[in-house]
């Protein structure tokens, strides 16, 4: 008998609903290796760092946090973020430092419409499934700015916020979108901008993507405005396959193609460094819900998408297909928290899944694989 491959995780569950959502998906993940068929494991290391953790060391993470980090094999993570730590300093000390601290510059955000589950849209198209793939190391989340408090006088305060865009920057991000359109049925990048109104940077990234798309013959390309690319979600969501976009305007999109199809308790985000030199990081898109937290009935179906995207990255593609099987099958019965119409806890929305888990690995398909 061959040794179990073991996968160590960081588990950083954070704040508000961050718990609940991944002590169910740590949940989940034992569940799905123990009933898997082939011999592996998970072990977790979880790190307490948050905003409570700052509010009782005045730090989010430990200083050598990275550092401890980097030994992991993937670090799974919840969402950041309460009301008595001002928000820019909870996501920059933890979640973006994660992000650009090691270089996972891709984060992508898969949009599918699960059966069961009903679309914002009136009438939505028969099926509505695309991934946005947003750069995540620079763009308008470079960080890059200041503010002038008394320079100009008592309520003249001054703050500037630059972008920053790297021709590196963006070709490895629209490289990596061509690579994953290769890999789908419809094979298509649109990249969105505002270079009518951001001459610079956006200039910038319009021209690499037409220089990028050269090398990929085989991948149909569009590109459009981001105000028009809003409107285009909700109106001709079937022209969408792999979307491709800064920081601010991917983040923003992403939101808007998660409310589409159930909201943001559904919608499931990777991290990756593509070269894998750094580990990369799985979380839900959602962020820590206040308004819900403590009361178990936030949805765990982000964090297990999350955690399906983890295990296709560490070449568990057949168990990520099966645990997505899993999730659809539960919410086509109905078994889902309020916010889908349902009317289980966070708990029971996870038992549902499990017991729909496929007995053993099932041939991947197309459809419900994990981009
Ligand atoms: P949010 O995503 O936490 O909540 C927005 C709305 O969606 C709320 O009504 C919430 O109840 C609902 N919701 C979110 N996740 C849900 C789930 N799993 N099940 C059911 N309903 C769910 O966004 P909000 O309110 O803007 O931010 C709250 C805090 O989270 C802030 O401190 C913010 O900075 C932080 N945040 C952190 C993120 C991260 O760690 N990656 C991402 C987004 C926000
Ligand atoms: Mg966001």
């Amino acid at each position: 008998m061959c040794a179990a491959r073991v996968f160590k995780i960081a588990v950083i569950p954070g704040d508000g609903i961050g718990p609940e959502v991944i002590d169910e998906g740590v949940r989940v993940l034992d569940h799905l290796a123990r009933t898997a068929g082939t011999a592996f494991a998970f072990e977790y290391v979880r790190f307490p760092w948050g905003c409570q953790y700052y509010l009782d060391t005045g730090t989010m993470m430990d200083a050598d946090g990275l550092d401890r980090l980097a030994a992991f094999d993937a670090i799974y993570f919840g969402a950041v973020g309460w009301p008595t730590v001002p928000d820019h300093i909870s996501l920059w000390g933890l979640r973006l430092a994660i992000c650009q601290g090691f270089d996972q510059y891709a984060n992508v955000r898969p949009v599918r419409l699960l059966p069961g589950v009903q679309s914002a849209l009136r009438n939505p198209p028969a099926s509505m499934a695309w991934v946005v793939v947003r750069e995540n190391t620079e763009g308008e989340y470079a960080g890059l700015g200041g503010r002038n408090l008394h320079g100009r006088g008592p309520g003249k305060e001054v703050a500037i916020q630059s972008s920053l865009f790297t021709e590196e920057g963006c070709e490895r991000i629209m490289r990596f979108a061509f690579e994953l359109a290769r890999g789908r049925a419809r094979k298509k990048v649109t990249s969105v901008t505002k270079s009518n109104a951001q001459q610079y940077g956006m200039v910038l990234w319009d021209e690499v993507f037409r220089r990028v798309a050269r090398d990929y013959p085989d991948v149909e390309t569009d590109q459009g405005l981001v105000d028009a690319m809003a409107a285009r979600f909700v109106l001709r969501p079937d022209t969408l396959e792999v979307v491709v976009a800064s920081n601010l305007f991917a983040d923003i999109l992403s939101d808007l193609g998660g409310a589409l199809v159930g909201g943001l308790g559904i919608a499931a985000s990777a991290n990756l460094n593509p070269e894998r030199r750094y580990p990369s990081m799985f979380e839900p898109v959602h962020g820590s819900a206040p308004d819900i937290a403590g009361r178990g009935i936030a949805n765990p179906i982000g964090a297990l998408w999350s955690a399906a995207l983890m295990l296709d990255h560490l070449d568990l593609a057949a168990q990520a297909d099966r645990l997505l099987r899993a999730v659809a099958a539960a919410t086509a019965a109905g078994q889902v928290t309020p916010d889908l119409g349902g009317r289980l806890t966070t708990r029971e929305a996870a038992d549902a899944i499990m017991a729909r888990l496929p007995n053993a690995a099932v041939p991947s398909g197309a459809d419900l694989a994990p981009p």
